[in-house]
């Protein structure tokens, strides 16, 4: 598994204030697949994918990926790990409003030393002729094309998504869909996408329910549903 969670357990609080959010989740992710976390508002979809990102730490359990634990390790080898391996897309882009797109996606490009092309990957996510524009003069779909690009220019091996859609129109959702779904083809990056929407989950490999802290369901699609032919999105 390139992914593994094992009997993870995260709580926030303290006495009566204590919440215990995860319970006890354990999910594999095979390299190269794209899977697709569902739940109700408040089942710990976010938390777990902060738990897995190293951007909060877990009360118990384990997180392996590529076969390095990730629970304990210490700030500098976590920044590490956060820097060579990972990619986020969250739902409200979080761009930096006074740099360009290509400043914005630059930034994460010296992170790396091993860096996509970034006129390639303008090119890919349709932001060519947009490159010198400022956040606050492109559309929400243009932003998340630059945030998409910004995550993939480390060229990273895990692509964490919180309702990468979220802020979307059908439309647009669908053509950020597709992007993912060409990048997932061309590159193999693995991804978790949480998502409100029902449908995405039939264009992933994979599908897992979280609700109540615990998984409910976890599944592999026999049969995939190009983004470009989703119903209902
Ligand atoms: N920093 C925090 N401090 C205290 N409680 C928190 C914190 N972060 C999350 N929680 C609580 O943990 C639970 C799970 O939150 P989480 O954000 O993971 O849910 P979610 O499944 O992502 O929901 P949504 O679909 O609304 O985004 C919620 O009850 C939330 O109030
Ligand atoms: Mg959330």
């Amino acid at each position: 598994m390139y992914l593994q969670v094992t009997d993870l357990k995260k709580s926030y609080g303290q006495d009566t204030g204590y919440t215990p959010v995860l319970k006890g989740i354990t999910m594999g992710v095979e390299r190269g697949q794209m899977c697709v976390i569902q739940g109700t508002s408040g089942s710990g979809k976010s938390t777990l994918l902060h738990c897995i990102g190293g951007l909060d730490t877990m009360d118990s359990g384990s997180v392996q990926v590529d076969g390095i634990e990730i629970a304990g390790l210490r700030p500098d080898a976590l920044s590490d790990y956060r820097r060579v391996s990972l990619g986020f897309i969250f739902q409200f882009y979080n761009l930096i409003p006074n740099l360009t797109v290509r400043e914005n996606i630059a930034v994460c490009e010296y992170l790396s030393e091993h860096p996509l092309d970034l006129d390639e990957l303008l090119e890919i996510l349709g932001l060519s002729n947009h490159s010198d524009k400022f956040p606050p003069q492109l559309s929400g779909g243009q932003q998340q094309r630059c945030a998409i690009a910004r995550a993939l220019i480390k060229n990273p091996k895990l692509l964490l998504c919180d309702e990468p859609t979220g802020a979307l129109d059908s439309k647009t959702s669908r053509d950020i869909l597709m992007l993912l779904e060409k990048i997932n083809e061309i590159y193999g990056t693995t991804m978790l996408i949480v998502t409100h929407n029902n449908a995405i989950k039939n264009m992933v490999h994979k599908v897992i329910t979280i609700k109540d802290g615990l998984i409910k369901k976890d599944y592999i699609n026999e049969v995939r549903v190009k983004a470009a032919e989703l119903e209902d999105l």
